[in-house]
């Protein structure tokens, strides 16, 4: 049984396959966390020990490790719930009431001594997985409003002190730029305050005891929100790493209503002790079984580098010809087929196909791409508006601002209120037409700046993306088929909240193959495979300025979900040659890739190796890139991970037909040379 409890002793167990969660209900009705690691079965020899205070200064709170701590009496470590009751009441006293159990989950049911006030802490188990996802809820059941002024969604208790943290920092061009530091006495933030996500940090914590990719132990949690979320990290005085994730309590303010309740974004949460690679499996594994909507994803062609907004139907019909001779199974057109946009700070909100690039509608361009047997998809950009567009003009009060203040513009436009309820019908009708009057398999959903003059609801912070989530939510269930990508000006929403609800990341506007190495690495601690879009783009690239063969940038690129974003009308013959063959073997391979294990591989090398292998049942597929050569004559032996080890595996490298055991390629390995700079390989093993 998964769940466990120990009625004398008032202490439940969470059992997954491999771990074990474990916490109780102390004598003053407090819950209080026992244990997190490697699998206890017996509950029977967990106790709760009578704590006391340290000193006058130390009260017993700040030893009593907390499930989750409120705000109020002697306690001064971070606190996940604050609330004002209407008399101005700004303490919350807790006591245990119950729990239930529904399936795979575990609700604690604790009440204030004196408010008609609930808080429920939930946890729902996925065994196989590991994982554990924890959230809170809060119910306000008397006749006033009660003010929330900070909700973190869970407690982390760690029993260990300068643990390792990392997580991701970066900006625009330069997202997913993972980074590790260590922990000491004191607290770490990572956020997010700009309200459509962030190229900054990510919401998530990895705590590592020193951990490698195949060994020891790491605790990690991923926030299922995309908007204002804070994490905060605390090692305290008394010997353990706090940790706690959620909405940001910057600027926020939540007025729960009389008899309302409010759910808070989950954190998906995780134990191993067998290092980083069982976390990310883990992790990808529970999102491919529970987020991500089954069936591959296909190989798209993207306009955006080639036309940027000199869109027109002619040169899309004839872009979309060489997609389908190069093997694009989906022609996305990108921004600039709406409206007067020309540039970047017209025709948001006026959601009108231009007539001047496209006189007879879209329908020419996409009866052309459907008779060749592609999808199409396109770009919008809803929750935005510019100031020169006639949605604007005819409702200057739908964007986020304050009376008496002058409205920020970032890249030329506002941001849509869309918790106005008018604003989120514009929006819904705006899209359930474009996708009604229209056979459109694809919507690249782009936001391209963050809030500001947020207004007076200090909620918006959260419930803003609650609209975005709902509106695709809804579109999804008229429009089944239709994938939807989310998009941030490149890597901007990528989270646990919007996957799923999305199916693809734009992973980042950095199309750079050499840097996409990188954020490509980075961004498979976290989140699975078939998610991250990579395109193929032309060089010199527009922001590195750099020159790579057009091979490696494939091969960059067939590490995820694959695109081709390039001039591809100023293709060579040879350029559309070793198009259609290396998209032919991602095709072949792309079930590997977008559905199996990944593995980041180590090799035995000094030399600037990046290597990266899949494992699906009896086929593996390794991706070895040498973006600039050290010492040129010295190869690298690579072992592999994940294989069966009594199967023989063959393969073709260097244009040899092998075969060995699964034993030997992983035990052993196999040695590979690249030459020069910018080389790469793909081998393809099956199990014979
Ligand atoms: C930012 C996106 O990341 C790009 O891919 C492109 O869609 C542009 N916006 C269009 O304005």
């Amino acid at each position: 049984m998964a769940i466990c409890l120990s009625k004398k002793n008032r202490i439940f167990g969470l059992h997954t396959n491999n771990t074990s969660y474990v916490f109780g209900v102390d004598g003053l009705g407090l819950i209080r966390h026992i244990y997190w690691g490697e699998k206890i079965n017996d509950l029977d020899e967990f106790s709760l020990p009578v704590l006391c205070e340290v000193s006058t200064n130390d009260s017993v709170y700040e030893i009593t490790p907390e499930e989750f701590p409120v705000y109020g009496g002697l306690r001064y470590k971070e606190h996940c719930l604050k609330v004002n009751f209407s008399d101005g009441t700004r303490e919350l006293i807790y006591k245990y009431i119950g729990y239930e159990i529904k399936e795979e989950e575990l609700i604690i049911n604790l009440a204030d001594t004196h408010y008609s006030f609930q808080i429920n802490l939930h946890y729902k188990l996925y065994e196989e997985e590991d994982l554990i996802e924890r959230w809170v809820s809060l119910k306000n059941s008397s006749e006033d409003i009660i003010e929330v002024e900070k909700i973190h969604s869970a407690q982390f208790h760690i029993p260990y002190e300068n643990l390792n943290f990392s997580n991701v920092h970066g900006h625009w061009g330069a997202e997913q730029q993972r980074f590790t530091q260590r922990v000491s006495y004191g607290k770490m933030l990572v956020e997010n305050r700009r309200g459509i996500s962030t190229h900054n940090h990510n919401p998530y914590f990895i705590l590592d005891k020193d951990a490698t990719e195949t060994n020891g132990e790491v605790f990690f949690g991923a926030l299922r929100l995309s908007g204002n979320f804070s994490g905060v990290v605390e090692q305290t005085q008394y010997g353990e790493t706090l940790v706690q994730m959620g909405i940001n309590s910057h600027d926020f303010m939540l007025k729960l209503k009389p008899k309302k309740e409010f759910t808070a974004p989950s954190i998906i949460s995780g134990y191993t002790n067998k290092g980083f690679e069982a976390m990310s499996h883990n992790l990808h594994n529970f999102a491919k079984k529970n987020l991500l909507r089954p069936g591959l994803r296909p190989v798209l062609y993207n306009s955006w580098e080639a036309t940027e907004f000199k869109v027109n139907c002619e040169e899309q019909i004839r872009l979309a010809k060489i997609a389908k001779k190069i093997g694009a199974e989906l022609f996305v057109v990108d921004d600039g087929w709406f409206g007067e946009r020309n540039s970047i700070d017209k025709g948001l909100g006026d959601w009108y196909v231009d007539k001047d690039k496209f006189p007879k509608g879209l329908k020419p361009l996409i009866d052309e791409v459907k008779a060749m047997g592609m999808m199409f998809g396109i770009w919008v950009e809803p929750e935005m508006v510019n100031p020169l567009s006639q949605l604007y003009k005819d409702h200057v009060d739908w964007i986020y601002h304050f009376d008496t203040r002058e409205t920020d513009t970032s890249r030329g436009q506002y941001v849509l209120n869309v918790t106005k309820p008018e604003v989120k019908e514009f929006i819904y009708n705006m899209l359930d037409s474009l996708l009604s009057t229209y056979d459109i398999d694809y919507i690249k959903w782009d936001a391209n700046r963050p809030i500001a003059q947020s207004g007076t609801d200090k909620a918006i912070w959260y419930k803003h993306i609650e609209v975005i989530y709902d509106i695709v939510k809804e579109l999804k269930k008229k429009h089944p088929k239709v994938l939807f990508e989310a998009c941030a000006s490149g890597g901007g929403r990528i989270d646990y909240g919007i996957l799923g609800i999305f199916d693809d990341f734009w992973t980042s506007d950095n199309t750079d193959a050499y840097d996409r190495l990188k954020i490509q690495d980075s961004y498979s601690y976290i989140y699975p495979i078939k998610a991250m879009r990579a395109w193929v783009t032309d060089c010199p690239n527009f922001l590195s300025r750099r020159n790579i063969p057009i091979k490696f940038r494939y091969h960059s690129a067939m590490m995820g979900s694959l695109g081709i974003g390039c001039n591809i009308l100023k293709f060579s013959k040879e350029d559309i040659k070793l198009s259609k063959e290396l998209i032919e073997e991602y095709k072949k391979i792309r079930p590997i890739i977008q559905e199996g294990d990944f593995y980041r591989i180590s090799s035995n090398s000094e030399n600037n190796y990046h290597c990266f292998q899949y494992v699906k049942q009896e086929e593996a597929v390794l991706f070895v890139f040498l973006p600039q050569s050290k010492l040129g004559h010295r190869g690298i032996r690579v072992r592999l991970r994940g294989l069966q080890k009594d199967k023989v595996y063959s393969f073709n490298y260097n244009g040899q037909q092998l075969k060995m055991t699964g034993n030997y390629l992983m035990k052993y390995g196999i040695d590979l040379r690249l030459v020069g700079d910018y080389d790469s390989a793909i081998i393809h093993f099956s199990v014979l």
